[in-house]
């Protein structure tokens, strides 16, 4: 999604704002630009794709002033190039937009019949054609930017610089997060706070259909309704320094290479190993009285409830319902006042799952957030808010995040199985330990990275691949499928293992991996069958076991990976390794963009 920046500084604006726009460029982008205003003068550059051909651009053509707008676009309306990127500009205002409104082709109409010629065909520019349209009229710069507002509908981040005002931005929030920066007789405008770290660690988040009057010296914030808001100053700790990649090619390698040390922080947040047990801090819900528990999400963080579901109704004998959010908002489901509704994301601002939180939100006992960015949106608005402690993600494929998101979630079911009498200490002792011993065999997983590698040799040719799994290891054959998919572009599939013979197995032939993840479980006889099922046919079976799956099934598989044993129940989370750099080695032997993959956005803040 779009990244937005703006300062009223005491410097020159324009390396600053470039430099806050690279601490977007994870939310994926395909044009940048920027506005400044000097002396009153408004001044514009715009580049198509990455950062680097902006900077060039001022480098010949500089733009001054200490008073500053920048975007970096991720398209929606009209395609990706140079007269569509932002700022979009009509004569004396500039504006920055991230989201998508809704109305403006009525707008657009009003405005052409009006006598407005328009430039593009973006949503954003009928955004600021209005604004100019009330200059026009008279307003001042302030009222004109309130009237502009007022008539937009969808969802949308703005920041709007005006000629003639080298002291004033106009900032406003529906539907995409926006933040307001606090410097030292400075004043920021940022889409999070990790955009501004470098320059101040107080942030204002603007709320729902807050807009805001920004000088240097004074921050007036109105609600939907006009009324003044006071909205709270708070000191984010974000790390800017942990944005480079340190001695990684990829921020997905540095990653995914982090998990054991962020797991850690995770379980340690949520066990406490002088009684072995799991407890999560401030989960006041009586579960003895939860008649369900529904879980929605979208993409990797949808798959970690999914594998949660498991774990809900086997250990905790609670009914589990899991929807992607952009289904769910509109099947309406009822609701029960005895349920607790949960919602995990990454970045806490994904605007289907908070959609889905607002459907929720009234009709349930409590609502649960399970972010790793705890002053987002859906942290904010759900009753109770679990961190995963992963750190700042920039890849664009989910990694850490998943695997921390599902620390958090098991430690939801254990707590919820104690409560309601479904597991004894003994249990819970053993779950605590197996936690505890997780980072390390995570560690022994990311030591075989070159065997992973090689594999993907021939992996890397493929068209089409499938990847099967059973019980709770069938979600995360759908993560492996959307990890392979999402940066090697190559077409993935998962299924559950029992499903082949239901269709897939039309695909099989010797060109196409089958990659069948499978620890040595219950369930990994049948799993086994099916793998047999596929290699009668020709089909390669790139199996992910551990060494007893491998002494018992691993004859005649076209390659194996094996895993150190781990406890049943977190397997999912072990296993996600493998099927992290699986897809990693594969895009990198394939060229593919790894960190900004083509289309995707890391954070997916428009419906
Ligand atoms: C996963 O690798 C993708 N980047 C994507 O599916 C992501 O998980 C999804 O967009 C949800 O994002 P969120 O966790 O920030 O809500």
């Amino acid at each position: 999604m779009c990244g937005i920046v703006g300062i009223l500084g005491d410097h020159e604006a324009a390396p600053i704002l470039i430099d806050a726009l690279k601490r977007l460029e994870y939310r994926g982008y395909d044009s940048a630009g920027i506005a400044t205003v000097d002396a009153g003068s408004l001044g514009r550059r715009r580049a198509m794709g990455k950062l680097v051909n902006l900077s060039d651009l001022l480098m010949h053509e500089p733009i001054t002033g200490k008073s500053g707008i920048g975007h970096t676009r991720w398209a929606t309306h009209g395609a990706p190039n140079v007269i569509n990127a932002h700022p979009h500009r009509a004569k004396d205002v500039a504006v920055v937009h991230n989201g998508i409104i809704e109305n403006y082709k009525d707008l657009r109409d009003e405005l052409t019949a009006a006598g407005t010629v328009f430039e593009t065909e973006t949503d954003t520019e009928t955004v600021v054609q209005l604004c100019m349209s009330y200059l026009n009229e008279g307003l001042s710069s302030i009222d004109a930017a309130a009237a502009t507002i007022k008539c937009l509908e969808g969802a949308y981040a703005l920041c709007f610089l005006f000629e003639g005002e080298d002291d004033l931005l106009i900032a406003a929030r529906k539907g995409s997060p926006l933040a307001i920066g606090h410097g030292d007789g400075e004043m920021y405008v940022g889409s999070d706070a990790l955009a501004l770290a470098p320059m101040t660690d107080k942030i204002t988040y603007l709320e729902e259909g807050d807009w805001a009057v920004v000088t240097r010296s004074s921050l007036e914030i109105r609600d939907a309704d006009g009324k003044l808001a006071n909205r709270e100053m708070r000191t984010i700790k974000v790390d800017a320094g942990k944005t480079d990649k340190g001695i990684h090619k990829h921020y997905m390698m540095k990653e995914i290479a982090e998990q054991p040390t962020v797991l850690a922080d995770a379980i340690g947040h949520y066990t406490d190993a002088e009684t072995g047990t799991v407890s999560v801090p401030n989960l006041n819900i009586d579960f003895t009285t939860v008649d369900k528990i529904t879980m929605v999400a979208c993409g990797t963080a949808y798959l970690a409830c999914s594998v949660a579901k498991y774990w809900f109704e086997q250990i905790a004998s609670i009914p589990c319902e899991v929807d992607v959010a952009s289904e769910f908002r509109y099947r309406e489901p009822p609701m029960s006042d005895k349920s607790v509704a949960m919602f995990v994301s990454q970045s806490g601002e994904t605007a289907d799952t908070l959609a889905a939180l607002r459907y929720c939100a009234e009709k349930v006992a409590k609502t649960v957030a399970v972010v790793n960015v705890a002053e987002s949106s859906i942290s904010r608005e759900c009753d109770i808010s679990l961190p995963i402690h992963a750190g700042v993600e920039i890849g664009v494929a989910s990694t850490k995040a998943f695997t921390c998101q599902l620390i958090a979630l098991a430690a939801v079911v254990i707590s919820a199985a104690r409560a309601r009498g479904e597991m004894d200490a003994a249990v819970e002792q053993e779950l605590h330990d197996a936690l505890n011993n997780l980072p390390g065999l995570i560690n022994q997983s990311l030591a075989h990275q070159s065997h992973i590698d090689a594999v993907t040799i021939d992996l890397a040719k493929a068209a089409d691949a499938l990847f099967l799994g059973r019980g709770v290891m069938y979600p995360l054959a759908l993560e492996g499928a959307l990890k392979l998919k999402e940066i090697s572009y190559i077409h993935a599939e998962g299924y559950a293992s029992g499903e082949l013979k239901h269709g897939p197995i039309a695909l099989v032939d010797e060109h196409m991996p089958v990659i069948v993840m499978a620890p040595k479980d219950d369930l990994f006889d049948k799993t086994v069958s099916n793998m047999q099922e596929v290699m009668a046919r020709g089909g390669k079976v790139l199996l992910v076991t551990d060494q007893s799956g491998a002494d018992t099934a691993g004859d005649g598989v076209w390659k194996t990976i094996i895993m150190p044993p781990v406890h049943n129940m977190l397997a999912p989370v072990l296993y996600a390794i493998p099927a992290q750099l699986i897809a990693y080695y594969t895009a990198v032997r394939k060229g593919t963009d790894v960190d900004q993959p083509r289309n995707l956005a890391k954070s997916v803040t428009v419906e």
